[in-house]
């Protein structure tokens, strides 16, 4: 441990020899890589930030044990793959090679830190990490006019500011993933391209106009030369929570404040619909849904970890009569052998066609998921973009059926193999939180023939 901190000082030094902060700032080269110099003058992107995934990653327990078992099956020849997106700046800083070292690089190296994306001068294609990264000391962001500070250099950038389209790019380049086998595992940002949300003239939207929201404030609290607070300018502020779906399993920063901002956003993701329809014998259970508020798939990203389904329950005179996607809190849901199940995720396969559970083995996809608006034209087919499904009982006649999608980001039963395959503190599978999406929790006890919500 001594003698690898003395070789990372070393390391260190040579990637800053000769850059040491420019005269009149204070932050030299390596101090700007530390999120804690950033702290005193950025205390609300700090706090939002440190509670994020995109801080997490560098202590998650359960990508530490996705990389020791990716490592072991490829026999090392994942190499620096995984890291260079969940830890660059630890891999730029000669810190750590392949990851298999990460609990003991220094924690200011570790994780998707600031100066991960405020260094980022422009992206060279358009997956795996590729960003150029800038060798100046100073930062980059969307304040055309910064005011000059004491700690480091201020510049406008287009591949940050939201409002420009291509700052997509600098998001998405983390956020499409081709494995080693050229297979595209995980693919949010080319999805994004094809929607509406890239393509249509009013109706653009990038990753940071729905994923860090803006609010009224002041960007920094002081300038280091006696500036306050209440003399910085009032600017439009953005959100570094980043809420998404996976959560902390261990004591983490922010940890209730980002389950409330993801169920939030869960809320209001899809509409439903339910029908309860007469066809000949018995009745169809139809359900509709469409992602209408995701600028993607739904899910996205890891999709093949996702399990998102419908639980659906019917019932006459109080006995139920028919459900399916039914499972306890500590039940996997795919591997039920539920025949009726609808389960939106990412299937993976090997050369041999047989089903996968970790993507550095996958050499191809089958997808399930739900897409989202292609066009604003309502005579355009493509216009209507739901996804529905039937289910037909005969001999029974329902009064009452009630539905809602729920979601894990990891299967349980992947999480069980890497407990017993990779060391996976157990704490992770317990601690995973199931969603119920509320926008889509509907009861139906109306005629046959009619619908909810309307
Ligand atoms: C001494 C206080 C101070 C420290 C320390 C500091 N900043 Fe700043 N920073 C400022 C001020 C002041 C601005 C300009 C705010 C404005 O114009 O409203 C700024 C602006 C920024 C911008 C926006 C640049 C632009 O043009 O859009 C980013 C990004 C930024 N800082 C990141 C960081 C990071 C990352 C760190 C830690 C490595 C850090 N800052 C440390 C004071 C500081
Ligand atoms: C995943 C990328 C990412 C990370 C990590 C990140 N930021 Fe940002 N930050 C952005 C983007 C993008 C913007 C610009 C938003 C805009 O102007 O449209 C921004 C804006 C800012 C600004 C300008 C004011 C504002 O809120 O718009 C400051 C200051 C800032 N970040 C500081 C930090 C600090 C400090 C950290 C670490 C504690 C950090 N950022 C981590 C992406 C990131
Ligand atoms: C350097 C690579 C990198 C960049 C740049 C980056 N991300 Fe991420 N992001 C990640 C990684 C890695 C994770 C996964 C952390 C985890 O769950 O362990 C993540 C997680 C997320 C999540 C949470 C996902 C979940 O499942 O909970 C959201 C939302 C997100 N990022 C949005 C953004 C947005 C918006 C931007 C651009 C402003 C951005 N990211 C830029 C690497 C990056
Ligand atoms: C029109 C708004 C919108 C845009 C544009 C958008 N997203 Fe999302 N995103 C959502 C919503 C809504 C969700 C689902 C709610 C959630 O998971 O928190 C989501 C979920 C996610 C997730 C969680 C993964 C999952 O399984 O759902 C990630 C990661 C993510 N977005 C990244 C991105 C990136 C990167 C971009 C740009 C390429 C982007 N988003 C563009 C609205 C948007
Ligand atoms: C090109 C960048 C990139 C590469 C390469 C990459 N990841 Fe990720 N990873 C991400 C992003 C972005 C997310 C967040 C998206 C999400 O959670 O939906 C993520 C999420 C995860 C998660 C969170 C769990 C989940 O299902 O949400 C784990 C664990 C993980 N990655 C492990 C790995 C491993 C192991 C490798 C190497 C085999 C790897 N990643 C390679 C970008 C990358």
């Amino acid at each position: 441990m001594t003698r690898f901190t003395a070789s990372l000082g070393l390391l260190l030094l040579l990637a800053t020899a000769g850059c040491a902060a420019s005269p009149g700032l204070d932050l030299d080269a390596e101090a700007l890589l530390d999120p804690e110099s950033c702290r005193g003058c950025h205390p609300v992107q700090f706090e939002q930030w440190s509670g994020s995934m995109h801080a997490y990653t560098g202590i998650d327990p359960l990508f530490l044990a996705q990389l020791r078992l990716g490592q072991e099956d490829t026999n090392g020849e994942l190499g620096d793959h995984c890291i260079s997106c969940h830890s660059p700046v630890a891999v730029r800083a000669g810190a750590t090679v392949d990851g298999s070292n990460l609990p003991d690089v220094p924690a200011y190296l570790r994780g998707v830190t600031c100066a991960a994306c405020h260094q980022i001068d422009s992206v060279s294609r358009d997956h795996n990490a590729s960003h150029v990264m800038a060798t100046d000391d100073n930062l980059r962001g969307g304040i055309l006019d910064p005011v000059q500070n004491t700690a480091h250099g201020s510049v406008y950038s287009f591949a940050h500011d939201r409002n420009s389209r291509i700052s997509s790019d600098t998001c998405g380049t983390c956020h499409c993933v081709f494995n080693k086998n050229g297979v595209h595992v995980e693919r949010t940002l080319h999805e994004w391209r094809d929607t509406v949300f890239a393509t249509g003239d009013l109706t653009v939207q990038t990753c940071g106009q729905c994923h860090m929201r803006g609010v009224d404030g002041v960007a920094a609290v002081s300038d280091g030369a006696g500036r306050t607070a209440e003399q910085m300018p009032i600017r439009r502020i953005h959100d570094h929570s980043w809420p998404g779906v996976d959560t902390a399993a261990l004591d983490f920063p922010q940890r209730d404040r980002q389950v409330e901002l993801i169920q939030d956003e869960l809320d209001t993701t899809l509409l439903a619909r339910l029908c309860v329809t007469p066809i000949a014998g018995g009745v169809e259970l139809v359900v509709r849904l469409e992602n209408i508020r995701g600028g993607h798939s739904f899910p996205s990203g890891s999709a093949i970890d996702r399990r998102v389904w419908l639980e659906l329950i019917a019932s006459a005179d109080g006995q139920e009569v028919f459900s399916t996607g039914v499972v306890g809190d500590d039940e996997a849901v795919a591997t039920t052998g539920d025949p009726n199940l609808w389960l939106m995720r990412d299937r993976h396969f090997d050369a041999d066609g047989e089903p996968v559970d970790f993507n550095w083995l996958t050499e191809s996809v089958q997808s399930d998921l739900l897409p989202a608006a292609t066009t604003n034209d309502p005579t355009d087919p493509d216009f209507y973009h739901f996804v529905e499904r039937s289910w037909p009982l005969y001999g029974v006649s329902p009064d009452r059926v009630q539905m809602r999608v729920r979601m894990r980001a990891v299967g349980l039963e992947v999480l069980d193999q890497l407990v017993e395959r990779a060391g996976l503190d157990p704490v992770v599978p317990a601690e995973q939180p199931t969603w119920n999406l509320g926008s889509t929790q509907l009861t139906w006890e109306g005629q046959l023939g009619s619908c909810v919500p309307y």
